[in-house]
């Protein structure tokens, strides 16, 4: 690891929406999943970088609910990547203590990728290094809408008053449950914008946009963007002299 910069404040969650792999590979003349192979490689130094720096919340957008409308060889070649990845690296995630979650609509997925889905999260459930959450069939709307359902459900068997429902409560039933919002939210590839990503939990995260493709995206970049999130001021709707006061600067 190269030498770390002294960064004042580190996110608690940082989001990452890792856009570009498809661009990356056709620059070089080859096919998209190429750059999707090379993006998983970058996933992997990511979540080490992280661990190693101490952020404790990662969560990763590796498939859209929108990406399902892909051309049926891409999103094959992307499920099939995805379970490479869960034969070849959940071991050593619990050897390092990360824990390891899925946040999405799963039932889209095969059985049988359900079910090793199941065993990674129960094997790493306890895990507190790192909470690695992986984005796959995951969108923001699907997200709030099913927490609605669940809320409705209660409401609807008794268990629940129409007047206990708080923002509190919603956010609870959100696929990050008890995560900690993201406070810095990373976008690779150039566009500047969310594409559905975690719209809820979004609400307060400082914006990084950056052009690099996904796959370039190395420690550097990381540490680029911590930079940049330390020097910035989170007033969270209060004025520059109210956080001064509070002798509480945001971040800077
Ligand atoms: C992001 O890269 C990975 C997924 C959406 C699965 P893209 O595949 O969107 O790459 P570009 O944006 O086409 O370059
Ligand atoms: C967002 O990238 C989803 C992931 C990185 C998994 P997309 O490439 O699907 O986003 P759009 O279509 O450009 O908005
Ligand atoms: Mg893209």
């Amino acid at each position: 690891m190269q030498e770390t910069p002294i960064l004042d404040t580190l996110p608690t969650h940082l989001a990452v929406i890792m856009d570009g792999n498809g661009r990356w590979a056709t620059e070089r003349g080859l096919p998209r999943v190429a750059g999707h192979r090379k993006g998983a490689e970058a996933v992997r130094k990511l979540v080490r970088y992280c661990a190693d720096l101490g952020i404790p919340n990662l969560t990763v957008f590796a498939f859209s609910s929108e990406n399902w409308q892909r051309p049926a060889h891409e999103v094959s070649l992307l499920l099939e990547l995805f379970v490479q990845m869960l034969d070849k690296e959940v071991r050593s995630l619990h050897k390092n203590g990360i824990r390891f979650r899925v946040l999405g609509d799963i039932s889209r997925f095969p059985q049988k990728i359900q079910q090793r889905i199941g065993k990674a999260q129960q094997l790493t459930a306890s895990n507190t290094k790192l909470c690695l959450n992986i984005a796959a069939s995951y969108g923001g709307r699907w997200d709030i809408t099913q927490a609605c359902r669940s809320i409705a459900e209660s409401v609807s068997a008794g268990l629940l008053d129409a007047e206990q429902i708080t923002e509190g409560l919603l956010q609870s039933c959100l696929s990050t449950e008890s995560s900690p919002d993201p406070d810095l939210f990373i976008r690779t590839g150039g566009e500047r914008r969310i594409s559905n990503f975690l719209l809820w939990q979004l609400a307060y995260a400082e914006l990084y946009f950056v052009d690099d493709l996904w796959p370039d995206f190395d420690e550097r970049s990381l540490l680029v963007a911590l930079t940049w999130f330390s020097s910035r001021q989170r007033r969270f709707g209060m004025t520059r002299e109210q956080l001064q006061a509070a002798g509480s600067g945001g971040n800077a």
